[in-house]
């Protein structure tokens, strides 16, 4: 069985910060030990990494992306390989995705077509949600089925009349169902119906610009949506966990239901938190590059999110990573804003953007693991073999420079896009090496992994019930 010490430092988990050396063996975490203790110098080992000044850290866990995923006439740029690749880069060794039920057919058709793209190809390991399209009485039966075999969360839509889009009744009657059965509903909670009539009237007024994406979507309509989803998943005796929340009035209604002693949950994004508006009022047609939804908001926005994550209002920072090139893709939405396809890339660079935001105060060294690592494994029942390390965890390790400088840009991220959301953004703080179930994918900042190395992960149901 191979043996690999890393040695010399500081493990952070979301509970503690420790100068330990960290024993790996068949691919788990075996043993902590402190440094120069006997425990410690007698392990032999076929590796040892030398972590002196370094962070040792679960690997990051992204709950949140959606590689190749179909929308608005193309599909998102980064495949499973290339996406995983690049999540790998940066610090994240598990990710969640979202397979789709295509209206008209069943969930299990969709999860064999996204296990199809994914099998063999993925860097690091990776689970699926359900995107429930099609609320009916054979599809709400599978979701049983699902949460048994490791697919224990779905994504239901209040946007995208006509797409994703379920009304109140058939969102209620899946929470129903996730009542029974353990699911976790995650909502995208935005009025579809209102925005829709929004989108109408400003391209008949001439308002066709990437900017008004933002301008029809608006914070009363998040906020009422995250209300509704509330009372629903109340009515329902259902958890519920709010996807991609940008508000500061939808961070207000959980916060509201939270304090009622609902177990409601919600997770933010790194755009959310580092973007804004004024990326949408980019001149020419450059704000398409930041056209997601629910969509950025103004900067005050920004305060309400960090102040949520840092009193657990929020608990999880996802990417929604769902990447979609300038050249050919976001530019099908010149002269319509409405066609310009919704979703950012990000995979690569959650973690930096966290820790960039440790160093501005935003956040604590745990926070950060915790929200980046811990909670979205617990979210989605990976603990704790994913999200930690301590015996028994998979190890996936992440050795981490706090003190390295680099500058996010296209010319070098890994991800398969032509862009950057964050181009020429100067970060403090960098991944050195990066194992997955103890197996170097980055070493010494080089790409070692291959495709395939990554296995699927069926997850148990959340852990915060
Ligand atoms: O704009 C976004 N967020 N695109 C991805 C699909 C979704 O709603 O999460
Ligand atoms: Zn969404
Ligand atoms: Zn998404």
């Amino acid at each position: 069985m191979s043996r690999t010490v890393i040695h010399g430092g500081l493990v952070v988990t979301a509970s503690d910060e420790i100068h330990a050396d960290v024993l790996i063996e068949g691919g788990r975490i075996a043993a902590l030990a402190a440094p120069g203790t006997d425990a410690a110098t007698s392990w032999s080992a076929d590796r040892r990494i030398d972590a002196t000044g370094m962070y040792v850290l679960p690997g990051g866990v992204d709950a949140h992306t959606h590689m190749e995923m179909p929308f608005g006439g193309t599909y998102a740029a980064d495949t499973f390989e290339t996406g995983t690749r690049a999540a790998a880069w940066g610090g994240t060794t598990t990710i969640v995705d979202f397979a789709i039920q295509t209206m008209g057919r069943s969930l299990r058709e969709g999860l064999d077509t996204w296990h199809a793209k994914a099998d063999g190809r993925c860097a690091v390991d990776y689970g699926f949600h359900m995107i429930l399209s099609d609320v009916n009485e054979s599809s709400l039966k599978e979701m049983d089925r699902l949460v048994a075999e490791g697919v224990t969360s779905f994504k239901l839509f209040m946007a995208y009349p006509g797409v994703f889009y379920s009304d109140d009744g058939r969102i209620l009657r899946a929470m129903q169902r996730a009542s029974g059965n353990g699911g976790l509903v995650m909502m995208h909670a935005e009025n579809g119906i209102a925005i829709d009539v929004l989108v109408e009237q400003a391209l008949a007024e001439g308002r066709t610009d990437p900017r008004y994406h933002g301008d029809v979507r608006k914070v009363a309509l998040e906020a009422e949506a995250t209300h509704r989803a509330v009372q629903l998943a109340r009515v329902a005796g259902a958890p519920l966990y709010v996807v991609h929340v940008s508000a500061d009035e939808a961070v207000d209604e959980i916060a509201a239901a939270r304090h009622k002693g609902l177990p409601v949950f919600g997770e933010t994004c790194p755009q959310y938190l580092f973007l804004s508006t004024d990326n949408l009022a980019e001149p020419g047609f450059e704000g398409a590059k930041y056209v997601c939804s629910t969509p950025l908001r103004p900067r005050e926005h920004q305060e309400v999110l960090w102040r949520g994550l840092r009193t657990n209002e929020l608990q999880v920072v996802s990417t929604d990573h769902c990447p979609f090139c300038f050249s050919g893709q976001k530019e099908m939405g010149r002269g319509d804003f409405s066609k310009i396809p919704n979703g950012m890339p990000g995979v690569e660079h959650r973690m930096d953007l966290l820790h960039q935001a440790v160093v501005d105060g935003h956040l604590s060294r745990r926070r950060w693991v915790e929200i980046a690592c811990a909670s979205p494994a617990r979210m989605f029942g990976l603990y704790p073999k994913k999200g930690t390390i301590a015996p028994g965890a998979d190890a996936d390790v992440v050795i981490y420079d706090p003190g390295a400088e680099q500058t996010i840009s296209a010319e070098t991220h890994h991800m398969a896009v032509d862009y950057s959301a964050y181009e020429g953004r100067r970060v403090t703080g960098q991944v050195r090496t990066v194992l997955s179930r103890g197996v170097p994918v980055i070493e010494d900042r080089a790409y070692v992994g291959h495709a395939g190395h990554g296995t699927y992960l069926p997850r148990g149901t959340c852990q915060y019930l």
